[in-house]
């Protein structure tokens, strides 16, 4: 088989990439990735000399660039992760989260139809569906919730998952969608809260909570979301939604708390800062038909999952420490300066 990875040299699509390797020695995966400013090709180094890998440095939005790519490689599988995915920088700089997110989509879907590709799976997010009360811990999202988005990152996925649905039912391309919950782990890019805690942690310096803390996300080890993309791929079936999420809901207090103390540091770091415009409350996912159908379910409990992930930062620490001393820096500045 061969399997095309866009956004493969991000977060999730470099483990994905990882996953797909390791688990089979027969596929050529080839990623596609535009080495943004979340793009890392040192993630993906390893794999240099991997005769069953190929890294192409390109935009999703580049129809010319994507129809050669797909002329030439002739790919069985896609599996799009490409996309612009930090809610914060969609608040202050929305037009690349639409270009990225739903143009880019649309011109590789363009390609699947015309080379007629098995499988054309997206990679979407539990925010289209926007937010959950927090004090109502019965209420979940499933796949039949509504779409109802709260930032222009939730908006642009979630008009990229319509969009996929409606190539599905239109030119019946054979597309499935799974919509995942917060994702941590190794390779984090350290914008996000927990490499972003763990990070500015072990060089001492504040951590930023936004309002009081006590916004809640169901967090997912990143290895069970590449086994569920991998289930879906195979066994998924054409057209079909799934949800897939951790049972792993805290408070972002509680996961910061949970992080100074692994790292034995004092909860005096904790800064509590501005709100989010627009901050979704909580999320939460039923993975109810995943489970059911194909018999997929998280196996990382948070506690071990969490311990893992400081490890893999400690570790690491150069791949990280390359990231924030760069660009990174002045983003830092300019997004938490009137926070
Ligand atoms: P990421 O920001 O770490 O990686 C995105 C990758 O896409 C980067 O390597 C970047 O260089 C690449 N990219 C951006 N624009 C591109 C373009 N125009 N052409 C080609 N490549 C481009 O993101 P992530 O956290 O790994 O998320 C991957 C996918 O999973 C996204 O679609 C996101 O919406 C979805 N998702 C993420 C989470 C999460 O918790 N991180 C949860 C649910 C869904
Ligand atoms: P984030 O990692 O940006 O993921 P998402 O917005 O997609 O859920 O944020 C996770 C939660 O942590 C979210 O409720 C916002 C909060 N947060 C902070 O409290 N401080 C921070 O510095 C960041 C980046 C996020």
């Amino acid at each position: 088989m061969k399997v095309l990875v866009t956004g493969g040299a991000g977060f999730i699509g470099s483990n994905f990439i990882f996953h797909m390797l390791r688990s089979y020695s027969n596929y050529r995966v080839v990623c596609l990735d535009l080495l943004t400013y979340a793009g890392n090709l040192t993630t993906l180094a390893s794999l240099e000399k991997n005769p069953n890998f190929r890294f192409v440095k390109g935009d999703i939005t580049n129809r010319e660039l994507i129809f050669e790519l797909f002329r030439e490689e002739q790919f069985d599988f896609v599996v799009n992760f490409a996309a612009e995915s930090h809610v914060d920088r969609s608040i202050e700089n929305p037009g690349v989260f639409l270009t990225t997110n739903i143009i880019g989509t649309q011109i590789l879907m363009d390609a699947s139809k015309y080379y007629g590709v098995k499988r054309f799976h997206q990679v979407s997010t539990d925010e289209v569906y926007g937010d959950l009360p927090l004090n109502r811990p019965d209420l979940l999202f499933t796949e039949k919730t509504p779409i109802h988005t709260s930032s222009p990152y939730s908006a642009s996925k979630a008009a990229a998952d319509l969009l996929v649905q409606a190539y599905g039912r239109t030119y019946q391309l054979p597309i499935t969608i799974s919509r995942c919950s917060n994702n941590y782990g190794p390779y984090h890019f350290p914008e996000k809260l927990i490499p972003l805690i763990i990070s500015r942690a072990l060089n001492n310096s504040k951590v930023p909570v936004y309002g009081d803390g006590s916004n809640v996300r169901d967090w997912l080890y990143v290895e069970d979301h590449c086994k569920a993309i991998d289930i879906i791929l195979h066994h998924g079936e054409n057209g079909e939604v799934y949800n897939v999420g951790g049972n792993n809901e805290k408070s972002n207090l509680e996961v910061v708390k949970i992080i100074l103390n692994e790292l034995e540091k004092s909860e005096s770091l904790i800064e509590f800062v501005k709100d989010r415009a627009g901050h979704d409350l909580r999320y939460a996912i039923d993975s109810t038909k995943i489970k059911n159908d194909l018999g997929w379910q998280p196996e990382e409990l948070f506690e071990t999952g969490i311990k893992k992930t400081i490890q893999w930062y400690l570790d690491n620490r150069k791949w990280w420490e390359l990231i924030i001393s760069g660009d990174y820096k002045q983003y830092y500045e300019n997004m938490y300066q009137n926070k």
